[in-house]
């Protein structure tokens, strides 16, 4: 029996794991990856000896789909902070809140858990060029590990609707930027039809190797909880890829006997992109696909997710909700993780840290509850959000005088 294969989640037909198939070719829905999980239990490591090996995504190598895990293509990713903030606790009245913080990944976002998988997918099928639609980060994490992997790279972005970081990542990486007059759906639909193309191989989160490295920080945080689940988990939704990772990875402990439950899943949308939110409150089990959606957090800035059938399942599931926040919520709670607990988060990043504290004002979660919001993305991949929203620079003159004016201190007496 071989160690995994890929299933449809819709009709359920299954394919060998080396298949090049990105989707149902029977159906044309999305592939899930299913392992021999009686087998893979007994030859867990981690499960048996927790200090082995570091943090990080291989760690968890016996659950992840690829042939030879010496051949993989890595920079070390996963093994990022869980952070307790205090300040926000005390704040919002909560007893414990933690941010994963996916920002400390090798480019900058949770994107590289996918890609180690999924370029090393791509080398093992013996791909020239691998290609994505990205809003910004896919396309910095893809251009990266292709470099290191010796691939050829094309990113298709939407025009002047990326952050300034992210795009000048893809630049320095090497790959092909091509940047569309359109939004990033507009991306997504040229990619997949260039996917039947086998000159390109395809890594947009339809791509199922790619959720299984995400899904490998769902079990970072139940090693860093010290061996519980959280109660809650915050997490922004795009195309609607990593909160079905996080899904899985927890329903793994769960079928692997390591946890009795999994967390709510609350998914955040913004609310000029919010189709899977509407899908939710008119509890509908499909949803409308939007075509002008607009938000400061461009990096979910998405009107037609590619996942939002399993999402919605996550996310029902669990008992947990979607809520949809205002682009003012999104920059109000990135100032708020910033300023009180020195947390730097793209606006995407910062989302779930508004949906928390607008939960945690209407009474949604208990007070004596565990959450863990998950960070996608470091704030440097966008600073002009920055600069536009702060407070202005202080221009001073070059003497003393001048600076303590402007920090309204007196001349006279002492600071210290
Ligand atoms: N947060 C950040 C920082 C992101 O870059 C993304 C997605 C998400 C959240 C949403 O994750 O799509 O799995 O629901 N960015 C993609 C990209 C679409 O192209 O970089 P999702």
């Amino acid at each position: 029996m071989p160690r995994y294969w890929l299933r449809c989640i819709g009709c359920g037909a299954e394919y060998p794991g080396s298949a090049r198939v990105y989707s149902c070719p029977a159906c044309g829905d999305l592939l899930d990856i299913v392992y021999d999980m009686d087998r893979e239990v007994s030859e867990i490591p981690w499960l048996r000896n927790f200090e082995s090996r570091p943090l990080g995504v291989w760690r968890y190598r016996e659950l992840l789909p690829v042939e030879d895990y010496r051949h993989v293509v890595s920079m070390n990713e996963g093994g990022t902070r869980l952070i307790r903030c205090r300040n926000l606790e005390r704040e919002l009245g909560i007893k414990e809140i933690y941010v994963k913080y996916e920002g400390d990944n090798p480019t900058g976002s949770f994107k590289d858990r996918g890609m180690t998988v999924g370029v090393t997918k791509a080398v093992e099928a013996g791909a020239e060029m691998t290609i994505c639609a990205s809003t910004g980060n896919t396309s910095s994490s893809l251009a990266a590990y292709s470099a290191r992997a010796g691939l050829g790279c094309a990113v298709l972005v939407p025009l002047k609707r990326i952050a300034l970081g992210k795009l000048s990542q893809a630049l320095i990486h090497g790959a092909k930027v091509l940047a569309v007059r359109g939004n990033f759906d507009d991306c997504l639909r040229i990619v997949r039809e260039l996917s039947r193309d086998p000159r390109f191989y395809f890594l947009n989160s339809i791509n199922p190797f790619r959720l299984e490295g995400q899904k490998t920080a769902a079990y970072e945080i139940y090693e860093q909880l010290g061996g519980v689940v959280p109660d809650y988990l915050m997490i922004p939704i795009g195309n609607a890829g990593n909160i079905v990772a996080y899904w899985k990875g927890f329903s793994d402990l769960k079928s692997l006997d390591l946890a009795d439950g999994l967390p709510r899943l609350m998914g955040v949308q913004a609310e000029g992109a919010c189709p899977i939110y509407r899908a939710f409150v008119e509890g509908a089990n499909e949803i409308r696909p939007l075509n002008n959606v607009e938000t400061i957090a461009t990096a979910i800035r998405i009107g037609n997710p590619v996942n939002w059938k399993r999402a919605l399942r996550a996310v029902r599931e669990t008992g947990g909700l979607v809520e949809a926040v205002s682009d003012e919520e999104i920059l109000a709670a990135q100032r708020i993780l910033a300023s009180r607990e020195g947390i730097f988060a793209e606006p995407a990043g910062a989302s779930p840290i508004a949906l928390l504290i607008r939960a945690a004002r209407k009474g949604l979660i208990e007070h004596d509850s565990r959450v863990v919001c998950i960070v996608t993305g470091h704030g440097l991949k966008d600073p002009d959000i920055v600069l536009k929203s702060s407070r202005n620079l202080i221009e001073v003159d070059a003497e003393i005088g001048s600076i303590l004016r402007a920090l309204e201190i007196p001349m006279q007496g002492r600071l210290f």
